[in-house]
């Protein structure tokens, strides 16, 4: 369905003085990913590790710097404005915050119905009754629609966005940390939303999370990302089982382990540092300055995403070693 090829997205960013050199953030560095159809891929890593870039550059929402993006078999890059405009309904997203997404100066009816307006959809009646129908899918009362985003709770808010998403029949959405805004009963009752939705309506989903907890819920795959790029993919349950990237690794130790599905992955590491600046991102794998297993080769010689296991890709070296010893 979705297809990933080498993504880069670099940003310029102002130079610090006259002879400062012009310096560039590596939000995107070679990510490739595909998500077949019907599926979720998990996408998780630290903040800063290029998840929302991905997305808005998938969805045109930012332009790429170079990659092959092709969705259900057509490259999305070289189309000519109306073909990905009538592509683009197939594809949405739902953000993080539901409050600064949504307009508040808008009815929760209006909003949701604005994609409808755009694309110039339907009747006015057609356009009423397609509103209230998600907004039933959504479990939003239709007499809620006149109310504005104020007057919502977080967790109702983001069943709009969720309805907005919706309401032009996509078969493909973006869901950007959608429940990290959101108290910890209120993510499982929308987590159990979207997983829902995704089988009634067939949808295919990329699932931005920085919360492993959240990914094990929802995710038939998941990709690990750091520094802008994939370092390790697998389907949910193997990743779980043994995830073989030291990266990895460190974010399953710190999930706390009152989650019993995480349990058999949770050692204890701490990794040492912050996350580097994606301005100079490090030499070599990029991960070699926080690994407690990094050897000389590391800081020199990228390791390529390769298969390890069945459909288990790793960007490592010396994959699968144990490193809470190290640690
Ligand atoms: N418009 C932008 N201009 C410059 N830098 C950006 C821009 N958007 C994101 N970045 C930087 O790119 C990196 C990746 O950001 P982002 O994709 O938001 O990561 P994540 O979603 O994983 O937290 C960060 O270092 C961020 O500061
Ligand atoms: S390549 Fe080296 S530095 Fe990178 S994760 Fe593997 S062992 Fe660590
Ligand atoms: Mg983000």
């Amino acid at each position: 369905m979705l297809n990933v090829r080498d993504l880069k997205v670099h940003f310029p960013v102002a130079k610090a003085g006259f002879f400062a050199r012009r310096q560039v953030v590596h939000a995107v560095d070679g990510a490739s990913f595909e998500i077949p159809r019907s599926k979720t891929l998990g996408l998780v890593g630290e903040s800063g590790s290029g998840k929302s870039t991905t997305g808005l550059a998938i969805l045109r929402l930012i332009k790429p710097t170079s990659g092959e993006i092709t969705f259900d078999g057509r490259t999305l890059g070289d189309m000519d404005s109306e073909t990905f405009r009538a592509m683009r309904r197939r594809m949405q997203i739902v953000f993080q915050d539901p409050y600064s997404s949504l307009d508040p100066r808008s009815t929760a009816g209006e909003i949701v119905r604005f994609p409808l307006d755009i694309h110039a959809l339907g009747s006015n009646a057609e356009r009423k009754e397609r509103v209230a129908e998600v907004f039933s899918l959504v479990g939003l009362r239709p007499r809620q629609m006149d109310l504005f985003p104020h007057q919502f709770s977080g967790g109702q808010r983001q069943r709009i966005s969720i309805a907005r998403a919706l309401v032009l029949q996509p078969e493909f959405i973006v869901c950007d940390e959608p429940v990290s805004a959101l108290d910890v009963a209120i993510q499982a009752q929308i987590l159990n939303l979207l997983s829902r939705l995704r089988d009634e309506l067939n949808l295919t989903l990329l699932f931005i999370s920085h919360d492993l907890g959240v990914i094990s819920h929802i995710c038939d795959e998941v990709a690990v990302m750091y520094l802008g790029k994939v370092v390790e993919k697998a389907p949910r349950h193997a990743l779980f089982r043994q995830p073989l990237h030291p990266y990895t690794q460190a974010l399953f130790s710190a999930v706390p382990t009152r989650n019993p599905k995480l349990k058999g992955a949770v050692k204890r590491i701490r990794l040492q540092g912050d996350i580097p600046s994606p301005i100079n991102p490090p030499s070599g794998c990029r991960f070699h300055t926080r690994c407690p297993i990094a050897q000389a080769r590391c800081r020199s010689e990228e390791p390529q995403l390769t298969e390890q296991a069945s459909d288990h890709l790793v960007a490592c070296h010396f994959p699968g070693q144990d490193i809470s010893v190290a640690g």
